[in-house]
């Protein structure tokens, strides 16, 4: 581990001096919570000095994004977002391959996530999906409680849930992804459509749907539960549902973007975003998923992943390029545009 060190120190400051006008300074691309994102940004700045530039988009918004910068790349790390797509960044080539010395510390979800894509990658976090709703809504249009995926298509929810686009959202793509898995794709295609026919909008970001549920715009939003119990815990009336029939789950990831300008400094927050202390933050911004560090905590209010029906996700197969953009495209070309 030692000499592993110094070799990655070596070639650091190899890189370092090649680059040296452009010191002190990285560029953060975040596709979590935007309040948690601003947290990691500024935690990293006064803990170093490095003067952070960070931009929150969602995890589909952001994969594009760095793909249409391959040319001339202008972002150094990718904090945050689904694994998919971070998975399909590392076999497109856009992200950079780093083997971290706080490796050891993860749980082993998140190394094989890294090793399944040639080290371009690392989980930084768990969380299961599923979807809240508003009880006053609920009990205002006399609705029954949903308990599983199926209810959600029920007649009588039209025009009651909301979802993001799975195009821009990674979080929305795991809920393509998870009816696949457990339905098969022709069942999950139908299961699409029959959602779509109940569906009030598609937002651009994923936990958009439950922070308007929160609101009373609409009364079922379809997120990770986390995110539903953030809402939950800040008042509203929100109630956490994890579905009967089982449910997908993501490993929110990192990656070090290929050709990044600042390659010193994205390895410097690689390795502090991966210490315990780096991760506890999420606790002051009730970010509710597992971290990926085995001494960081986890809040007595995150959804107990061991007591929730999880599938057994296939992210080598729907992080794939092939696949993410076969399953997009048909998203986009017999559900999207059926009408409601
Ligand atoms: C929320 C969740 C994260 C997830 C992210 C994906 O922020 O808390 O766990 O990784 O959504 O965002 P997106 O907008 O791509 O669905």
């Amino acid at each position: 581990m030692n000499s592993y060190k110094m070799m990655l120190g070596a070639a650091a400051l190899a890189i370092g001096s090649t680059g040296a006008a452009q010191a002190e300074k990285l560029t953060l691309y975040c596709s979590a919570q935007e309040d948690w994102c601003q947290l990691m940004a500024n935690s990293f700045q006064d803990a170093t000095g490095v003067e952070v530039a960070m931009t929150r988009k969602s995890s589909g918004e952001t994969f594009a994004q760095i793909k249409a910068e391959s040319s001339n790349p202008k972002g150094d790390v990718w904090w945050g977002g689904t694994g998919d797509p971070h998975l399909q960044a590392a076999e497109e080539g856009l992200t950079a391959e780093y083997i971290s010395p706080m490796r050891d510390q993860l749980h082993p979800w998140a190394i094989s996530q890294a090793e399944s894509a040639g080290n371009k990658t690392i989980g930084i976090y768990s969380g299961a999906l599923g979807y809240g709703f508003n009880t006053e809504l609920l009990a205002a249009n006399n609705l029954p409680e949903p308990t599983s995926w199926a209810d959600l298509t029920k007649p009588e929810f039209k025009g009651h849930v909301q979802m993001a686009n799975p195009n821009s959202s990674g979080t929305a793509y795991t809920t393509l992804a998870t009816m696949m898995q457990l339905f098969g794709e022709d069942g999950g295609f139908d299961y699409m459509k029959s959602l779509h026919a109940n569906i009030n909008q598609y937002t651009k970001s994923g936990s958009a749907p439950i922070k308007a549920a929160g609101r009373g715009e609409t009364t079922v939003g379809i997120v990770f539960m986390h995110d539903a119990v953030k809402q939950a815990v800040a008042g509203f009336p929100i109630t956490v549902v994890a579905p009967a029939e089982g449910t997908g789950f993501e490993i929110g990831s990192m990656s070090i973007i290929d050709g990044a300008r600042n390659m010193d400094e994205a390895k410097q927050f690689y390795d502090w975003a991966l210490s315990a202390d780096a991760q506890n933050l999420a606790l002051r911004v009730n970010a509710f998923q597992v971290p990926s560090n085995m001494g960081a905590e986890t809040s007595d209010a995150a959804p107990d992943m061991s007591a929730i029906k999880l599938i057994d996700y296939d992210f080598k197969t729907y992080g794939s390029s092939e696949t993410r953009k076969r399953l997009l495209k048909k998203w986009d070309d017999d559900v999207s545009t059926l009408p409601q």
